[in-house]
C-alpha cells in the first residue's frame, strides 16, 4: 500500500493529511525517515508516524447510513452497491447482513467474516430495530401477535419481536427482531394489515444509527461499539 494511503487509514487522517505530514518529515519506514507519500509499505513493516509506531488493525469496522436505490452486495452487474459509496482503502469489506434495495439506516461493514457470519446467525439473537412507515390499518391485536411469533409462510414462527405503536404518530411503528428473515418487516407488516412504505434500520446489535450521517455518509465504529458487536458472541462461547 501506498504510505500515504497507509497513514490515511491507520492513523485516521485524510489523504490530504497524510501526504502532508509524509511532507514535512513526521513519517518514517522501519526507522527511516521518509519524504515520499507513494512510497510502498510492504508486508511486516512498521511505519511510524510522529515517533510512534502504528499499529496496523487486523480488521476494520464501519457504519454506513445507507441510501435508498443502492444495493447490500459487493458487486452487481447492473446496480450501485453499498460498497460503491465507501473508500475500501484495499479492504476486502463486505456488509454485515442486506438492507432491502429501498430500505435505508443502519448497515455495517467490515472485513471480519467470522464476526459478521456469527452476528447473522440465528444462534445469537442479535436485535435489529426498524421504525416505518405503513400505508391500511393494522389489526388491533397487533402488538400482541408480533409478540408471540407470526407465521410468514416459514417452517417456523417468527420469534417473539416487540412492536411500538406510538400515538403521536400515525401509521408509524417500531419493530425490534431477532432474527433476519427475507424482508421480514415487510412480510410481518403486511400479516397485520399494513403495506411498508418507507423502512429504514435504526440500530444493529445494541449499536445505534448515528443520526449526524447523512444517508450515503459513513464512519469508522468507536472501539466501544465494537466491543459491544463482539460481546454479542463472546457471552455465547
Ligand atoms: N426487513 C425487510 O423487509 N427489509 C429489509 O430491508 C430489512 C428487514
Amino acid at each position: 500500500m501506498r504510505l500515504d494511503r497507509y497513514l490515511a487509514h491507520y492513523a485516521r487522517m485524510s489523504r490530504k493529511e497524510a501526504r502532508a505530514a509524509v511532507r514535512q518529515g513526521r513519517a518514517a519506514l522501519d526507522g527511516e525517515r521518509v519524504f515520499r507519500e507513494d512510497c510502498r509499505v510492504s508486508e511486516g513493516m512498521t511505519v511510524f508516524l510522529d515517533g510512534s509506531a502504528l499499529r496496523a488493525e487486523e480488521y476494520v469496522y464501519y457504519m454506513l447510513n445507507k441510501p435508498p436505490g443502492v444495493v447490500s452486495a459487493t458487486s452487481d452487474r447492473t446496480e450501485r452497491t453499498v460498497l460503491d459509496l465507501v473508500d475500501t482503502a484495499g479492504r476486502d469489506l463486505f456488509p454485515v447482513g442486506r438492507l432491502d434495495k429501498d430500505t435505508t439506516g443502519l448497515l455495517i461493514l467490515t472485513d471480519n467474516g467470522a464476526l459478521a457470519h456469527r452476528l447473522l446467525s440465528p444462534r445469537y439473537h442479535v436485535e435489529k430495530v426498524y421504525e416505518f412507515n405503513y400505508e391500511g390499518e393494522l389489526v388491533p391485536d397487533a402488538v400482541r401477535l408480533a409478540a408471540q411469533g407470526m407465521d410468514i409462510g416459514e417452517k417456523h414462527l417468527t420469534e417473539p419481536a416487540l412492536l411500538e405503536l406510538p400515538a403521536s404518530r400515525p401509521h408509524f411503528a417500531r419493530l425490534s427482531i431477532s432474527e433476519g428473515k427475507y424482508h421480514q418487516v415487510k412480510r410481518m407488516a403486511a400479516k397485520l394489515g399494513g403495506h411498508v412504505t418507507e423502512l429504514r434500520r435504526v440500530a444493529f446489535g445494541g449499536i445505534a444509527l448515528d443520526e449526524t450521517l447523512q444517508p450515503g455518509e459513513y464512519r469508522r465504529l468507536t472501539e466501544e461499539e465494537i466491543g459491544r458487536l463482539q460481546q454479542h458472541t463472546d457471552n455465547m462461547d
